[in-house]
């Protein structure tokens, strides 16, 4: 419904725009009157259109009219038996106590942070009470709230619960709005939303014209889009003296936001949480069945404590080495792979596998047998290890039993109904149980939980500036971060956390996380820092909370005038310009863009959408085999991941015009979720395509050329370059090469992956993934000529520079044939120059 409705909104708006001939994205049409100027205060959000003929004192009127009946609204709910239940509830939380010393705060201050332990109300009762305080002045006409999320899934599910508090439906006063779906209407005046969509609305409407309140939520995770919008914001203060900025944190760490901004005030919600006892690994072990001595060895490095762990009696005296056997039996039981942190830098070196599966069904199974009722929530590095655990425990023939266990998973595209399964308390003596990732630590908070299993790892992504290259490791959490985790186990009694890893590696944790800016690749960053108008790249970056390294910006600079979206002098190009309109990556905004030009669009829409997405091919892990061949008779001879994934698209939306899109994906190991997702997903690219002025309403058009594999290769490359490397079929092993990386290899799931040679010189790739070696996940295979005439931008420094730039690879590569190729084109190309 989210998403007919902003698709029929977005349809009104893109007519209206057309008329003014202005462009604007996908997200900002929405918020765009009808004659094409930007919101003037007191039009709503969304900028319905009004007709003309009112002057701006009906509006007004109007409006206040409809503030009058939402007031009435709220007062016939909360005297309702179920409103009057919710309120009670509202009041009994810790932020109730500091509603009028917060709406007195913000009335005498433009910016006020507020600090409160996770589940005080920050999230829920704040907006409330500023979009209440505005309403019962009746001033609702001019009280627009924005509040930023840093996750969809949280953006959504607290938008559903203020619009339940307040017994309205979603979409009345209260909306949601996230990348591609929203919620909301023509009296929406309190909006959550993602860092992004609010980052993308500042594109076109730079000063938030319309808006009275932005609130910035958990700002203590310090993402990258939150630390941006920040130095936005505080550019845009002293613009806008009427508009308010709260920011919302989960740590005390409130002073360094308020020394960002001046010296503003800072407010602490005391939140009442229950103690929760901490067991270490040792202690587990022990819980679990195996003892552990702890003795002080001085290790190799001589400096810290390292401990020797017994097995019980009868494995112990089974081998003369006792210790190392024991260590090693007890290792093989947890999985760990390493077990004497020696410094920081030893840490980060485990293997990401460390976290034990049986190690956590162990635990889960000791507190399902021995511990008093509550939720359990185990937290897990990401959506592959959630989902294999899942499976491991529902063999279990205790954890599998439905009757006694309810297993959920918890994650970023969840239906509503699993949602609030989640929040729910199961009946009859039902275990609930909740797999999740970092983000149950501070946005969304399950009240039952009693005990708390933590592997101590979150997959972060991180960016080693030096070699270029993005990295997506599970990496050690932050004190913070584990005792945020620990805190969601006393929500309603005290309770228990499990620390899957020994004391000593909690002590060696960072105080805090390093913020994202400081750890990832900046391309669509210093693309919005361009379009924005925001000035210099690197001046703009140095105005941050933290400002990331000099070598970080220099790299997505280069990268973004490889691509050809700046210019040598920093400008954004006609490409750059399209790019940063499109809310995807700049490589894969390329792609679509050289998709319609080409007239292949289909294709190709669904070559980004996979990549946007996850990969709709299943590899279960007892019908390996099954699942490799059917995988391998889509790639045939293509030696293409993307091609590979268009053909069983096609496939499947065949079988869907015959209604057997169900068996199709049963029989060919394809997701049939994931394809759904794809499938929508290309018709919102097909929409903002035409957003953005590059296609017209006839799709047919823009796909004369979709069956020609080579020209697909061609856009890809387009798209993927500088994601290139070099292969070198040897008789018995595949060469493949990077310039940063030196030799590579390609991952196990790629159809490249298991071919005895790769008839084509190079492989275009959209990740590749540093865990012990680099590993391509992705590949196309291309050709010379392709590489010579898509790779990068032949406008950059001209004809020569890009020839230069080429000139560069062969060298790196030594490919003789490759060299007269070149050489050829180079000729044949400065003849076609002459002649024009
Ligand atoms: O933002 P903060 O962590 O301070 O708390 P919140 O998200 O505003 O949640 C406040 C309280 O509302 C929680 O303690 C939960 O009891 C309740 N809540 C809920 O029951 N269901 C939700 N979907 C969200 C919150
Ligand atoms: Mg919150």
């Amino acid at each position: 419904f989210g998403v007919h409705r902003e698709v029929d909104i977005h349809l009104r708006a893109h007519l209206s725009q057309k008329a003014t001939n202005s462009v604007a994205s996908f997200d900002d049409s929405l918020y765009k009157s009808s004659d094409g100027r930007n919101n003037p205060a007191g039009e709503g959000l969304y900028g319905r259109p009004e007709p003309m003929t009112h002057t701006s004192i009906a509006k007004e009127k109007i409006l206040q009219r409809r503030s009058l009946q939402l007031r009435n609204q709220q007062q016939d709910w909360q005297e309702s038996p179920e409103g009057k239940k919710m309120l009670d509830f509202r009041r009994s939380l810790p932020a109730f106590k500091e509603k009028d010393a917060f709406l007195k705060a913000i009335s005498e201050n433009q910016v006020v942070v507020v600090s409160g332990e996770t589940g005080c109300g920050k999230t829920t009762q704040l907006p409330q009470y500023i979009l209440e305080s505005e309403t019962e002045a009746a001033r609702g006409a001019v009280c627009n709230i924005i509040c930023t999320q840093p996750r969809r899934i949280s953006a959504m599910s607290v938008s559903e619960r203020v619009a339940a508090e307040r017994g309205e439906k979603l979409g009345e006063s209260v909306g949601y709005k996230v990348r591609l779906e929203g919620m909301k209407g023509r009296d929406t005046r309190l909006l959550f939303c993602t860092t992004g969509v609010l980052l993308r609305r500042l594109l076109v409407d730079r000063s938030l014209n319309g808006v009275t309140h932005v609130i910035v939520d958990e700002i203590h995770e310090r993402g990258m889009n939150e630390d941006f919008l920040l130095i936005v914001l505080k550019d845009l203060l002293p613009r806008r003296p009427d508009l308010r900025l709260i920011l919302m944190s989960a740590t005390l760490n409130a002073e360094l936001f308020s020394s960002y901004f001046d010296g503003a005030p800072t407010m602490h919600i005391p939140g009442f949480t229950y103690p929760v006892r901490s067991h270490f690994l040792e202690d587990i072990l022990q819980m679990t069945g195996y003892q552990l001595t702890p003795y002080n060895q001085i290790d190799d490095y001589g400096q810290q404590k390292t401990w020797k762990m017994q097995k019980q009696a009868d494995a112990f005296k089974k081998r003369k080495s006792q210790i190392a056997s024991t260590v090693e039996d007890a290792l093989e039981v947890a999985d760990f792979n390493g077990y004497s942190p020696r410094t920081r830098e030893s840490l980060s070196c485990w293997s990401p596998d460390s976290i034990g599966f049986n190690l956590i069904e162990r635990v889960i199974c000791h507190i399902v047998k021995n511990e008093r009722p509550g939720a359990i929530l185990v937290f897990m590095t990401g959506w592959d290890d959630i989902n294999s655990l899942k499976n491991q425990l529902q063999a279990h023939p205790l954890l599998g039993d439905q009757s006694r266990v309810l297993l959920l998973a918890c994650h970023g595209s969840m239906s509503s109904s699993e949602q609030r399964l989640i929040f729910e308390n199961p009946e009859g003596g039902v275990r609930k149980i909740v797999l999740a990732t970092n983000m149950a630590e501070t946005s969304i908070t399950i009240n039952d939980v009693v005990f708390v299993v933590d592997c101590g790892k979150a997959k972060e992504t991180s960016y080693d500036a030096l070699n270029n290259t993005p990295c997506l490791l599970p990496s050690w959490i932050s004190k913070a971060a584990a005792r945020q985790r620990r805190g969601r186990a006393g929500r309603v009694q005290s309770g228990e956390c499990y620390h899957l890893y020994p004391r000593c590696v909690y002590d060696a944790f960072a105080d805090y996380q390093l913020p994202e800016l400081l750890r990832t690749p900046l391309q669509s960053l210093c693309l919005q820092i361009k379009s924005l108008q925001l000035g210099s790249i690197s001046e703009f970056l140095s105005r941050a909370l933290q400002s990331p390294e000099p070598l970080s910006v220099k790299n997505a600079v280069e990268y973004l005038k490889t691509i050809g979206a700046l210019d040598e002098d920093e400008n954004l190009t006609v490409l750059g310009r399209k790019l940063s309109m499109l809310p995807v990556e700049p490589k894969l905004g390329k792609m679509l863009i050289l998709g319609a030009i080409f007239k292949c669009l289909d294709p190709i829409m669904t070559v980004v959408a996979g990549l946007s997405l996850k990969d709709p091919f299943m590899m279960p892990a007892d019908k390996k085999d099954l699942a490799e061949s059917s995988k391998a008779h889509f790639a045939g001879r293509a030696y293409s991941d993307h091609l590979t994934l268009v053909r069983a698209y096609e496939g499947w939306k065949e079988a869907e015009a015959q209604q057997a899109g169900y068996e199709y994906c049963w029989r060919n190991f394809l997701s049939s979720q994931t394809l759904r997702a794809i499938d929508s997903l290309r018709k919102q690219f097909f929409y903002l395509l035409k957003d953005t002025g590059l296609v017209d309403h006839n799709s047919a058009a823009y796909n004369t050329w979709s069956h020609e594999e080579h020209l697909l290769r061609a856009v890809i490359c387009a798209g993927l370059f500088p994601g290139v490397s070099s292969v070198e079929n040897k008789p018995k092993s595949i060469t493949l090469k990077t310039m940063e990386d030196g030799q590579i290899l390609l991952s196990g799931n790629s159809v490249n992956g298991n071919v005895p040679r790769i008839p084509y010189p190079w492989l275009v790739f959209n990740e590749k993934v540093k865990v012990n070696s680099v590993f391509l996940r992705d590949s196309t295979g291309i050709s010379d000529s392709v590489l010579l005439l898509f790779g990068g931008n032949i406008s950059r420094g001209g004809l020569d520079g890009h020839l230069k730039m080429l000139e560069g690879y062969l060298e790196f590569f030594m490919k003789p044939e490759l060299a007269k190729t070149y050489l050829n084109l180079k000729s044949e190309l400065e003849e076609l120059i002459q002649k024009k």
